[in-house]
């Protein structure tokens, strides 16, 4: 073979290679389809954001008087929980209409002029999509109860077991707000499935007319303007099809608790993963004309394993609930460390990271990890690699508002009962939106709020927050700047523990100063060497510190010896 042809089928194979690098860049870049990456989300619970009204309860148009609030924040979207037709037996995630707004939140046309407005700001809006169960007064259910084809088939029936003479339900499954998960139709002499409350009827997946119906509604708001959805509570569509009775789990509750079971046969189905798989197909194909894709976000609390499967099956964000669920007050740095770490780990290549702060089923992050520690989480899940979802509210650390028996309206709470029901309402982080110090907290004219205000709202709300150099309020919007910056954005990630008690992230990127965050897990001061643990410049400059902790801004640290204030996190760059 001569020099020459040698020299053509390098320079060849180097075009080769040159051209993967350049098609490899293209695609793990940031193209404007994942318009989602390196932002922050923002969940706006409506009944609670703001009231346009006066009724008490909060609406569409209250979202839009306050529009401005997000573009502020600059966060890239929001999502809105349920606001379809519902009796609120679960405030609005028991749907009796799912192609229509219910009146307390307005109309198609407020909504229309809401998406419009966001549009115009620059903020998506991304709506909740709940398949898992209709209400039991959505006309399917009617004529499901009636035996009407084809809605006979809509819903998971199954007949009693008979036990000395009468009816018992169909097998020991129990609803994730207590009790048995099967109600008996009188009417139709069978039992209906609930996962969730009574009036939550379970569709039944294995019908295709229902996977149609939840096509159609998908197809619906993508024609009413909305750039993705949150999908509620997907890995309890698929049951088991033997019914079988589900395993004690040896936790130490009631026997009408949830928790009571390993729902080993009605959660996290191999089936799940296969619609969830059809409904990427079908979103991509019918908005293949929009320049942006659909955002899809999956509601799963499940193992690594499935959260894996989630991102494989086409969620572009199987929602990390670890600071949630996983992680506490308690937890150790080497916990968070792990954590962290095996999430990375899992995040399948070219998909992106996720970390929710908090959301509406759960303590508000003051409550679970102490006032004190109020901004780690937000802190952390700025510095980390991909995108944040923060609560509303979370942006000002507002806090749970402790309810009395009589105050509880949350199905998980009243079920409980009057000795249980705190450790399972939900109301306490569902309280108004905290604006200002005016009569409820500026949310509402009304004499009576849906959820009282949270009396702290004198001290904790957004006005007091602008005008104070120092505020949770502040620090969020200099943390939503620094997650667009390139370190955070494109640099290699490494947690470190620096000491026992002191969690470190740093985010590198070639020829410039790292990004470092370290967080104080202590309830003292502590004085670290970042410098000789994390190999950083000896000199970095402090890029925003906790509230409460007393760190200044842009005051140059020496990161051999540096003050951590009890219960302290410091950005430094
Ligand atoms: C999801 C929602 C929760 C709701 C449940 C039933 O978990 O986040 O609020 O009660 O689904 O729809
Ligand atoms: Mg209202
Ligand atoms: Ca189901």
């Amino acid at each position: 073979m001569s020099n020459k042809v040698i020299f053509t089928m390098l320079s060849l194979f180097s075009i080769i290679v040159l051209g993967a690098c350049i098609i490899g860049f293209t695609l793990s870049a940031k193209t404007p389809k994942e318009w989602w990456n390196n932002s922050f989300i923002y969940q706006v619970y409506p009944r609670s954001f703001m009231d346009s009204d006066g009724d008490g309860t909060g609406d569409l148009n209250g979202i839009t008087s306050k529009l401005e609030h997000f573009a502020d924040l600059n966060v890239s979207a929001i999502w809105i929980s349920p606001i379809y037709v519902s009796p609120m037996a679960d405030f609005g995630y028991d749907i009796s209409n799912f192609t229509d707004i219910d009146p307390v939140f307005g109309t198609i046309e407020d909504f229309t002029n809401l998406t419009t407005r966001a549009k115009s700001l620059g903020i998506k809006v991304l709506l909740d999509f709940v398949p898992n169960h209709s209400s039991d007064e959505h006309p399917w259910f009617k004529q499901s109860v009636q035996r009407v084809k084809p809605y006979d088939d809509y819903y998971v029936w199954l007949d009693g077991k008979l036990v000395n003479g009468s009816y018992q339900p169909p097998n020991n499954w129990l609803s994730v707000f207590g009790g048995s998960a099967w109600e008996w139709s009188p009417v139709r002499q069978q039992y209906y499935l609930h996962q969730f409350t009574r009036g939550q009827p379970d569709l039944n997946f294995t019908n295709p007319l229902v996977l149609m119906e939840m096509e159609k509604i998908l197809i619906f708001w993508i024609d009413h303007g909305v750039d993705g959805f949150r999908m509620d509570a997907v890995n309890y569509l698929i049951e088991d099809a033997r019914f079988l009775d589900e395993p004690a789990s040896g936790a130490n509750v009631p026997a009408d608790d949830y928790d009571s079971l390993d729902h080993v046969y009605s959660k996290d189905m191999d089936q799940t993963f296969v619609i969830l798989k059809t409904w990427r197909k079908r979103i991509d194909a019918y908005s293949k004309k929009d320049k942006e894709q659909k955002l899809i976000l999956t509601e799963a609390y499940a193992d690594m394993e499935s959260m894996k499967r989630f991102y494989e099956a086409g969620s572009d964000v199987p929602m990390n609930f670890m600071f949630i669920g996983q992680l506490n007050a308690n937890s150790t740095t080497m916990e968070f460390k792990r954590a962290i770490d095996s999430w990375l780990g899992m995040v399948p290549k070219g998909h992106v990271a996720n970390w929710v702060v908090g959301n509406h089923d759960n303590s508000r992050v003051s409550n679970r990890f102490g006032a004190g520690r109020a901004d780690q989480l937000s802190m952390l899940t700025a510095v980390l690699p991909g995108l944040g979802i923060i609560y509303y509210g979370d942006e000002i650390g507002m806090t749970d508002r402790e309810m009395t028996w009589n105050e509880t309206v949350d199905p998980a709470g009243c079920n409980a009962g009057p000795e249980r029901f705190m450790l399972k309402s939900r109301d306490p982080e569902r309280t108004p939106f905290q604006w200002d110090d005016s009569m409820n907290a500026g949310f509402s004219t009304a004499n009576e709020t849906w959820l009282p205000v949270n009396d702290n709202y004198k001290q904790i709300n957004l006005a007091k927050q602008k005008m104070e150099d120092v505020s949770h309020y502040k620090l969020l919007k200099q943390l939503v700047k620094l997650k667009k910056t390139p370190v955070v954005a494109t640099g290699t990630t490494e947690v470190i523990l620096v000491t026992e008690n002191v969690l470190g992230v740093i985010r590198k990127l070639p020829d410039v100063k790292p990004v470092v965050l370290l967080v104080n897990f202590k309830n003292e001061t502590v004085v670290v060497d970042a410098r000789t643990w994390m190999n950083i410049p000896a000199e970095l400059t402090v890029f925003a510190g906790s509230v409460g902790s007393g760190i200044p801004s842009e005051v140059i640290m020496d990161t051999t010896e540096i003050y951590l204030p009890a219960e302290a996190s410091v950005i430094l760059y």
